[in-house]
């Protein structure tokens, strides 16, 4: 009898033994052009001859939509949760998946996947977050930092030269001048680690040490970019168990900004955790003992202003990406009033980086981003081609007014003081008991406006500015305008008449 049973069970599962069953993790790593590693990582289920599970990659996954297998051949579609679509198909070999892969209006390219007990994304243990505890402020970032940073125009096309030219047009263009000292890296300088865990540029950027110097030599400070997760958004090394190395690392190159993405490290860590991981860094970078802007990048997630300045954050981004469209502008636009009073010298919510001079929105649009930026107390991170600026571009950017009224100071964060109709009232408070107010036209036709003082809380007979036409304006008076479609009139306060 029990031979039997033995015999029956070898009979059902010879089949299962010997098809090419694709359970399990493939994990690849590509050498990129640039020199950095990137990987792609398939997590499959096989049943019968259908294929599940999901495709990671470094800044989220592709959940596989429908999947074959063919005897050791396959074949799946993946997509992303905004409708990226990848095809593949491959070949099985033995513990290893030649996988040919076809994006949307891309070459396809061919990688190889090998069969790992444990997902590279994960790792086996997570390292647990420290406890928490305070840090005292830093003494940097007492008025918003204002600079420059690659992402918005160049993503992942910055490189070594393009950094020195805008340091270059950054002093030319009289923008340095006007405040805007930060050059800052974003996503997509990174190398691979060395056998010690160094970090390294990857060949954009043979020498970080050199740049940060050719940077500081003309009068701005060096900024540059990482993530507390495995890899950065863009799919470059992260900073995960690397913290304190980076920090030094950092330090020794010259750098005087960091902005920390979280990325990836969603993988590892729930939003609860953030603060304690934003801490680490924090930490890290207070015990290199040079002075480096830490800004935080977690989208507002948890709450993020309420404990941002306590793990030594200079700043924090209050939202998702901003894109260069009037609409995502406004709706970053409209989550900022309920948080101003959380914005303060030393620590700052930031509304993401400008637009301004990208070709995205009109002029008049352009002076609105400006505007509220300033009545934000936000921090000024243009993100055009300061090589080449239009005259209205240069115009926005280096308005003394607008960048005085942003620099503020007290460093006070402005309000919607009011809607009427599609005209958005917003007051800030500035030192010495001045005052800035923005009217916004939110209509798609010009609109006209009286400016109500009393309702505004002006009281008493004052000039303004009104900043972009340079006109007085007096308060109590009349004071009308007609706002162009999407823009805006910007006053700010000069003497009591
Ligand atoms: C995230 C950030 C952006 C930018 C990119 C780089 O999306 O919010 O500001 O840094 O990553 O990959």
């Amino acid at each position: 009898m029990r031979h039997l049973i033995a015999i029956l069970t070898l009979c059902l599962s010879a089949p299962l033994l010997f098809a090419a069953d694709l359970s399990g993790i493939w994990s690849s790593s590509v050498k990129r052009p640039d020199g950095h590693t990137d990987r792609e990582v398939f997590v499959l289920q096989q049943s019968g001859n259908q294929l599940t599970g999901k495709v990671e990659r470094p800044w989220g996954n592709l959940v596989i939509q429908q999947g074959s297998v063919d005897g050791n051949q396959f074949t799946l579609t993946a997509r992303t949760e905004d409708g990226y679509t990848v095809a593949y198909d491959g070949t099985r070999e033995g513990n290893k998946l030649h996988v040919t892969v076809h994006e949307p209006n891309a070459k396809p390219y061919e990688l190889v996947a090998v069969s790992t007990k444990t997902d590279p994304f994960l790792g086996s243990n997570v390292i647990p977050p420290p406890a928490l505890h305070e840090l005292p402020p830093n003494g940097l970032a007492k008025t918003p930092p204002m600079g420059w940073n690659s992402w918005n125009l160049f993503a992942g096309r910055i490189d070594d030269k393009t950094v020195r030219e805008m340091a270059d047009a950054l002093v030319s263009s009289g923008m340095r001048d006007a405040g805007y000292i930060y050059l800052n890296i974003d996503d997509t300088w990174q190398g691979d680690r060395d056998a010690s865990g160094v970090i390294h540029s990857n060949n954009k950027f043979p020498d970080m040490k050199a740049l940060a110097e050719y940077v500081h030599s003309n009068g701005l400070k060096f900024g540059i970019y990482s993530s507390p997760g495995p890899y950065t958004c863009a799919g470059y090394e992260g900073s995960y168990a690397h913290e304190a190395q980076d920090a030094e690392t950092y330090a020794a190159w010259g750098v005087d900004y960091l902005k920390y993405d979280w990325c990836s490290a969603s993988r590892l860590y729930s939003d609860s955790a953030m603060r304690a991981v934003y801490q680490k860094m924090g930490d890290a970078l207070r015990a290199t003992n040079r002075p480096i802007v830490y800004s935080l990048c977690q989208y507002g997630r948890d709450k993020v202003w309420e404990w941002g300045p306590k793990i030594g954050g200079n700043l924090w981004r209050t939202t998702g990406d901003i894109n260069d469209t009037y609409k995502r502008m406004m709706e970053i636009v409209d989550k900022q009033s309920a948080i101003a009073i959380y914005d303060g010298p030393g620590h700052w919510n930031d509304p993401d980086m400008l637009e301004i001079g990208n070709g995205g929105m009109t002029t008049d649009e352009y002076r609105t981003h400006m505007s509220l930026w300033a009545i934000f107390a936000a921090p000024l991170l243009a993100g055009n081609d300061v090589r080449t600026m239009s005259t209205d571009t240069r115009s926005i950017l280096m308005n003394k007014d607008v960048i005085a009224i942003d620099q503020d100071p007290l460093g006070k964060q402005g309000q919607l003081a009011f809607k009427r109709g599609n005209v958005d009232y917003w007051k800030r408070e500035l030192s010495g008991s001045g005052a800035a107010i923005a009217v916004v036209n939110r209509a798609n036709a010009p609109t006209s406006v009286t400016i109500p003082w009393a309702d505004l809380g002006i009281a008493s007979n004052f000039v303004f500015k009104e900043v972009w036409s340079g006109l007085d304006v007096k308060s109590q008076s009349g004071s009308s305008f007609t706002i162009p479609p999407h823009g805006v009139v910007l006053l700010r306060m000069e003497m009591v008449y």
